[in-house]
């Protein structure tokens, strides 16, 4: 059936894609599609390209591939169903966009473009672990790279084995773990480049629903490599106290407990906030997805992962105080604090846990 995304319309089938006859299309998705069409336009005009050619690999009905087209110079609508290439190739009439239309196992046509495309999405069923090689082969030297990944449920710790195998981390079951589960995703994508002395840094790496998003930018430079190996490491967190910390330590630096950990996982930003603040200024009025990308783009310079602040007042026998009170006397006291787009309960900051302690206590005190 005929549909409309934004200012888009496509064609898709109704409903859950079942079966090889139906056409993917997830409305759920939309906001990952808004924000990695607007990642694409600012990454485009930063990049400074004679030409720029873009790459749906894996395009379902096409509409993620057909919202880049504004920016492509060259476009590559790619998906080895033919019901979903009958509906692309609707969807480039009824938007009247020229692009190509290929049906080629993801990992096959990638291969055949070595450093060829400036963007590639990569948006499968379930892991883009299978995809990672042939899309690093791909990129060019001045790339755009976005992965979508459904398989949450293993980085964030209930299936840990599946993420050993996946992605040989260990992940960590506790508020935090879809954090922990982006981070482990991060640190995939960065190896997975290195391997071809490709760099790539996030620029816009978020959770939502039941999926997670990994965009970033990839430079052919072994030294950006090299120094960004200083982010791999690991997360120590104490159980017993709820401190973290993203280093390997063996015992709580606040009391002393044994800790636990995951990873190995990507310790540095999540998102770049010159590129989110960018993308702020070319953003349409699409209300939902604003919100998100203000959430981001506010706690995209404190890496410390963030605290749920119900867990923290049930931990020290308190009621829990509200979120921006306790954010508010951080930011009083001179901590640089934020909300953070993971939960409506969580905070992020960088400040001393004892201090973040004696804020929750005392804001729960006074809401007595
Ligand atoms: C989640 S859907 C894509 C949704 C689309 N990107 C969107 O935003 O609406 C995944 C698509 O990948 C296609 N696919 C499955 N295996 C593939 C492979 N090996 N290579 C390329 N595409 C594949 C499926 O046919 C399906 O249409």
């Amino acid at each position: 059936m005929e549909m409309k995304e934004r200012n888009i319309e496509f064609e898709a089938s109704e409903g859950e894609a079942t079966k090889d006859a139906d056409v993917f299309y997830n409305p759920e998705m939309q906001l990952n599609r808004d924000l990695s069409e607007i990642a694409v336009k600012v990454f485009r005009e930063r990049a400074d390209l004679a030409e720029m050619r873009v790459c749906d690999a894996t395009a379902g009905s096409g509409i993620r591939g057909l919202r880049y087209a504004d920016s492509a110079d060259t476009l590559v609508l790619n998906d080895p169903n033919p019901e979903a290439r009958k509906a692309i190739k609707k969807g480039l009439e009824m938007n009247n966009i020229e692009a190509e239309v290929t049906g080629k196992d993801a990992n096959v046509l990638l291969s055949e473009h070595r450093n060829y495309f400036h963007v590639i999405d990569v948006d499968p069923f379930g892991p883009f672990t299978k995809f990672l090689d042939s899309t690093a082969r791909a990129t060019n030297h001045t790339g755009f790279v976005g992965f979508t990944a459904t398989d949450n449920s293993a980085p964030s710790g209930s299936y840990p084995k599946v993420c050993m195998r996946r992605y040989g981390a260990k992940p960590l079951r506790n508020s935090f773990m879809h954090e922990t589960g982006l981070r482990i995703y991060v640190r995939e994508v960065f190896e997975n480049y290195a391997r071809f002395d490709k760099a790539f840094e996030p620029k816009l790496c978020f959770h939502e629903r039941h999926y997670s998003r990994v965009m970033g930018r990839v430079t052919e430079s072994k030294r950006r490599c090299n120094k960004n190996l200083e982010n791999i490491g690991y997360l120590s967190f104490c159980p017993e106290c709820r401190w973290r910390k993203l280093e390997k330590v063996r015992e709580c630096e606040y009391c002393g407990s044994e800790v636990k950990h995951a990873g190995p996982l990507w310790t540095g930003k999540l998102s770049d906030h010159r590129f989110t603040e960018d993308m702020l200024e070319e953003m349409p009025d699409w209300q939902d997805t604003e919100e998100k990308l203000e959430l981001i783009n506010s706690e995209a310079s404190i890496r410390t992962p963030f605290y749920d602040i119900h867990e923290m007042a049930s931990q020290l026998g308190v009621q829990a105080p509200k979120r921006d009170e306790v954010i508010e006397s951080l930011k009083e006291t001179g901590y640089v604090v934020s909300r953070t787009h993971f939960s409506p309960t969580g905070l992020r900051t960088d400040a001393p846990f004892q201090d973040i302690r004696d804020e929750i206590k005392q804001a729960s005190i006074t809401e007595l």
